[in-house]
């Protein structure tokens, strides 16, 4: 593992929570998540940035029971057990139609909304990639608040979006697990690519 490194201002407690030591959890304890947790988490991620500020993400909290197991029927065999026992799940999802909020959102240049999101196709390929952009940004959120997050793509998107979002309107980009721990919550770490091999200069 690496340490510490003089040239982050961050301090080494927090590169450790947010990234050395904070881990992809498989299991997890009873210990519930409550909304003020996720609320906090929203209120800090929600100044990451995104093109034009279009914020594409929406999440839906799965509480109830019934909702659990609507979604859990839509995960990968390898995903259900660990999402049906984990205290909260939320979907991320984009709104397609993120163009509406461009005016209040972006009032530098409302034109924008017009000028560059009137057609349907480009907007599910902005609002994927700045969607993707927030997914991460969510997941450091959920480790800023002590939170362990277990994002998952194995799942039938189709059929997420089927039982979730029946306005037609909304892409479903990860389902995420959330809270502390449990036992045997991490698979062996992965190695990471170096430096050199993701970085070069031209
Ligand atoms: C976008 C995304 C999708 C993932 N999908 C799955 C999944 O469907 N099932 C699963 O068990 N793990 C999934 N993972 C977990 C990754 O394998 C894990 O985050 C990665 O190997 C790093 O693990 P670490 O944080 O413990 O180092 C996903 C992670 C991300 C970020």
């Amino acid at each position: 593992m690496t340490t510490a490194n003089d040239a982050l201002v961050l301090d080494a407690a927090a590169q450790d929570l947010l990234f050395r030591e904070a881990r992809t959890a498989n299991t997890f304890t009873d210990e519930p998540v409550s909304d003020e947790q996720i609320q906090a988490v929203y209120e800090l991620v929600k100044f990451a940035p995104t093109a034009f500020n279009q914020q594409p993400l929406r999440v839906v909290l799965v509480r109830s029971p019934e909702a659990r197991e609507r979604l859990v029927n839509q995960l990968a065999d390898g995903n259900k057990a660990k999402t049906a026992a984990a205290p909260l799940v939320a979907i991320l999802a984009v709104d397609n139609e993120f163009h509406e909020e461009l005016p209040t959102q972006f009032p530098a240049f409302p034109a924008a909304k017009d000028i560059f999101f009137s057609e349907r196709p480009v907007r599910e390929g902005s609002a994927r990639l700045n969607g993707a952009l927030q997914v991460g940004y969510f997941i450091l959120g959920v480790r800023a608040a002590g939170l362990a997050a277990g994002p998952m793509t194995g799942f039938d998107a189709q059929g997420v979006e089927k039982e979730f979002f029946a306005d037609g309107d909304h892409s479903v980009l990860a389902v995420v697990n959330i809270g502390k721990p449990g036992a045997d919550a991490w698979y062996p770490r992965s190695p990471r690519l170096a430096y050199d091999e993701v970085v070069t200069t031209v």
